[in-house]
């Protein structure tokens, strides 16, 4: 029996659920890659955000979901990564983009969720950071100063991310964390609980360990939209002359 996926639509709560990894009759990004986003949080954003012809950029591209989703939406679309997994994606360090300042009109990341992934052997993968040592939150506190330069004023950033349990090593809130280092150079626009399909969450060992060992699975992703607000210039800022041009008398 094949499963047919069922049709998209807008999500209209901050809790969001669908139940397969893509949409349509194709695949957007690659199933085989280990960590990609489901395709129809990326829509969603897309759908809600922006508008035909805008471009998109991700800083942590992966298997390249958000570039497949972009072009099918029409936007303009740039996929960064340190370890580019197909032509289209640029090699870069999501904290030195080659991109111009205030020249994109929405960011969308996934970024590694502390090292239980290995991407790649780059020394500069933040995959290789452990989420309870700070140099994790230091590496996702420069990604996201980068993506605020790199967006134009009043534009939008989602970041889609998971927390951190380890047995041995414990709880690590980094939703809680993000959303307050966000908070400091953008406006919190909301925050969207995004319900996990994972495979691992499918198995009854898992859940068997979960019980005995009185702990639980992530069940969740966190998913934050920020919006860039510069501030309005001041009384002075706006006097002051263009090069070139008068201040007009008061
Ligand atoms: C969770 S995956 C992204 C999955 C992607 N959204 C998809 O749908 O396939 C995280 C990605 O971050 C990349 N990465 C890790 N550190 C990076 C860095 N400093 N700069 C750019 N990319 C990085 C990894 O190579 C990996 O591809």
């Amino acid at each position: 029996m094949t499963f047919k996926k069922p049709p998209l639509t807008l999500q209209t709560t901050t809790l969001w659920d669908y139940p397969s990894q893509h949409y349509g009759v194709g695949q957007q990004g690659d199933s085989r890659y280990v960590g990609a986003t489901p395709s129809y949080v990326v829509w969603n954003l897309l759908t809600r955000y922006t508008r035909a012809g805008d471009l998109v950029v991700d800083p942590f591209c992966g298997s390249g979901t958000t570039i497949d989703v972009a072009r099918d939406l029409g936007r303009n679309v740039r996929g960064f990564d340190l370890s580019p997994y197909r032509a289209d994606i640029t090699a870069a360090d999501a904290r030195e983009l080659p991109q111009e300042s205030g020249s994109v009109d929405f960011v969308f990341m996934d970024p590694p969720y502390s090292d239980n992934v290995k991407y790649s052997d780059d020394p500069r993968c933040i995959g290789r950071i452990n989420a309870t040592d700070e140099a994790y939150f230091d590496a996702l506190g420069a990604v996201f100063r980068e993506a605020h330069r790199v967006l134009k004023d009043r534009r939008y950033l989602a970041v889609y991310i998971c927390d951190y349990f380890n047995k041995k090593k414990g709880f690590v809130p980094i939703g809680l964390r993000c959303l307050e280092m966000l908070a400091s150079d953008f406006r919190l626009i909301d925050h969207v609980c995004v319900v996990r399909h994972n495979k691992s969450l499918k198995l009854g060992n898992w859940h068997k360990a979960a019980e005995e060992d009185n702990f639980y699975l992530r069940g969740f992703n966190h998913l934050f939209i920020v919006k860039k607000e510069l501030p309005a210039p001041s009384a002075g800022e706006r006097a002051a002359p263009r090069r070139g041009g008068k201040v007009r008398p008061s």
